[in-house]
């Protein structure tokens, strides 16, 4: 495994396993079959609901703690200090841990100062070894990296070949704050794995189009964590450091940026009242 050292010299892999839309029931059964295949870094949230099960499968692989890095997320609905506290203890309850390795933010919306707060505070007691923000675009970075004591040492956003946030990621680099990609095959949105640049360009590698996507992340900068509840992609998946694009290659990928969400604007007002709702 490969590692990124975040800004507060803690080391992160680069390649870890995400399990959002994983049901409760079957996060430990996938997770237990990714540690097996190798991956050390498993990156769950409050709202998935299943860090349960990541919990139990710490429990049941018989690893030493020290070999995993966790990352888990305060949803909106634990907004604002007091209950931004509260939800870290009941995280660290249910992912059977006295620490987690990387705390980040969910959403920009809500008192997410006050969590901030909590946030550096757990970080100051050592139950966080790491603290961050996800979707937070350039003006809700800037805004918060300004307020906070603790810069964010992580930035998880919507990052692959549609959307390669190269505007995100300058602002990212002059703050040393590590960008990590959510949905590195866009869910398999815009046909994804059937993409003719990604698929030609892996037939000279003898590699697959996921595996291209993967590997043009990483050489982009990013932490990557692909989800799947398919043993086989998750080996797959993994095998992304044995090969490395030519720079001819990244360019043709780098033509693939729309530069443009394939989900939703976090600027746009009716997205903000739907998250609100949801808060
Ligand atoms: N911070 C945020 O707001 C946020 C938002 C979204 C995601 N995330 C994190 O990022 C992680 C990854 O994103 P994601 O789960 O949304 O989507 P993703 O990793 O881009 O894509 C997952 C989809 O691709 C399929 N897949 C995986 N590997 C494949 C392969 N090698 N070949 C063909 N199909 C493959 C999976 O199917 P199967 O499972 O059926 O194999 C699943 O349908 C999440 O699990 C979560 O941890 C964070």
């Amino acid at each position: 495994m490969e590692y990124v050292t975040l800004n507060n010299g803690v080391q992160m892999p680069k390649l870890g396993y995400g399990v959002y839309q994983t049901p409760l029931e079957e996060t430990a059964r996938c997770v237990l079959e990714a540690m097996e295949i190798g991956y050390r870094s498993i990156d769950t949230a409050q709202a998935y609901g299943n860090e349960a099960g990541v919990g139990r499968a710490l429990e049941e692989s018989g690893l030493h703690r020290e070999e995993l890095f966790l990352t888990t997320k305060i949803w909106i609905s634990n907004a604002g200090y007091e209950k931004a506290k509260a939800s870290i203890a009941a995280s660290l309850e249910k992912l059977r841990t006295n620490y987690i390795d990387l705390l980040l933010i969910h959403q920009p919306f809500g008192d997410y100062y006050g969590s901030y707060r909590a946030m550096e505070e757990a970080w100051r007691a050592g139950t966080v070894r790491a603290i961050g923000v996800s979707n937070f675009y350039p003006d809700r970075y800037l805004d918060l990296t300004h307020f906070a004591e603790i810069p964010p040492a992580v930035n998880q956003v919507e990052m692959h070949v549609f959307q390669q946030q190269k505007t995100a990621r300058t602002y990212l680099e002059q703050h040393n704050t590590q960008i990590m990609s959510w949905g590195p095959f866009a869910e398999g949105r815009n046909d994804y794995f059937r993409n003719p640049v990604l698929n030609a360009v892996g037939k000279a590698y003898g590699k697959t189009a996921a595996q291209v996507a993967l590997r043009f992340l990483l050489q982009s900068g990013a932490v990557v964590i692909p989800k799947s509840t398919h043993k086989e992609r998750m080996e797959e998946n993994f095998q992304v450091f044995d090969f490395t694009l030519s720079e001819e290659d990244m360019v043709r990928i780098e033509a693939l940026d729309k530069a443009k969400s394939l989900f939703f604007a976090h600027d746009d007002p009716a997205v903000v009242e739907w998250f609100l709702s949801r808060g």
